[in-house]
């Protein structure tokens, strides 16, 4: 079985998907490091974000290789790991833009659609786009102001310049980040990490 984990920027997706897949025995597909990964290396090769033939070319020539851990995934390109470089305010700043290019969507998602189930997927469309008939959908909020104090602990910025950059890439993603009308919405604020991955777990189908 399939389970889609999607929500809006640092309401949880990794953490949660990742503890629920550790509850499941499955590993856990982060979607979002394929995106951020395609960002750094567009930066990295100086490529106009927008030019959508030129990033594909690009990928193609550099092929990402997801390995979907239950423990954390992590993303290689070759012999060169790309994960501890994905997290950093300027592929915050880029990913949106490259996410937007359909060529770059069709990309990543093909990529996915080849991993081998069970697995916990997690972004923005798993449930509707990628897997629309998984087994079980979540759909993860919180407020601008929770997320960004959440994600302040991993990066340099203070709470209103996280907060600010958290609202602008919701924007950006819009399009692709409607809940599947299936999908369970959990609003995480004032829940633990533990109390969404339980709320998820008492949910699932026997
Ligand atoms: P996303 O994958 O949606 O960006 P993350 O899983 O990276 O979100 O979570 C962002 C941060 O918020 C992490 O530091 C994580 O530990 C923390 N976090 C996630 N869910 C909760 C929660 N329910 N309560 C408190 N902190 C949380
Ligand atoms: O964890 P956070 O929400 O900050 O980011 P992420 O899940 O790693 O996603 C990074 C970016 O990739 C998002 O801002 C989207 O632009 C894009 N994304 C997407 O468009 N579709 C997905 N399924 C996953 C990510």
């Amino acid at each position: 079985m399939i389970v889609t984990i999607d929500g809006v920027a640092a309401s949880g997706k990794s953490s949660v998907s990742g503890g629920v897949a550790r509850a499941l025995g499955v590993p856990y597909v982060s979607s979002g490091l394929l995106y951020r990964a395609a960002t750094l290396l567009g930066l990295e090769a100086r490529l106009d974000l927008h030019d959508a033939p030129a990033v594909l070319a690009h990928l193609q020539g550099h092929p990402l290789r997801l390995e979907p851990l239950a423990g954390g995934n992590r993303i290689w390109q070759g012999d060169r790991e790309l994960t501890g470089e994905l997290h950093s305010t300027r592929v915050d700043a880029g990913v949106s833009v490259v996410a937007a290019l359909p060529e770059v969507r069709a990309w990543v998602d093909a990529q996915l659609r080849a991993l081998p189930a069970p697995f916990v997927a997690e972004g923005r469309d798993m449930g509707t786009a990628v897997f629309p008939h998984a087994g079980a959908k979540f759909y993860l909020t919180a407020s601008p102001r929770i997320r960004a104090q959440r994600r302040a602990q991993e990066r340099p910025e203070d709470v209103p310049a996280i907060e600010a950059a958290l609202v602008r890439r919701d924007e950006l993603d819009r399009v692709q980040s409607a809940p599947a009308p299936d999908a369970v919405v959990i609003d995480t604020g004032p829940l633990t990490l533990d109390g969404v991955i339980q709320t998820i777990l008492a949910q699932l189908p026997a």
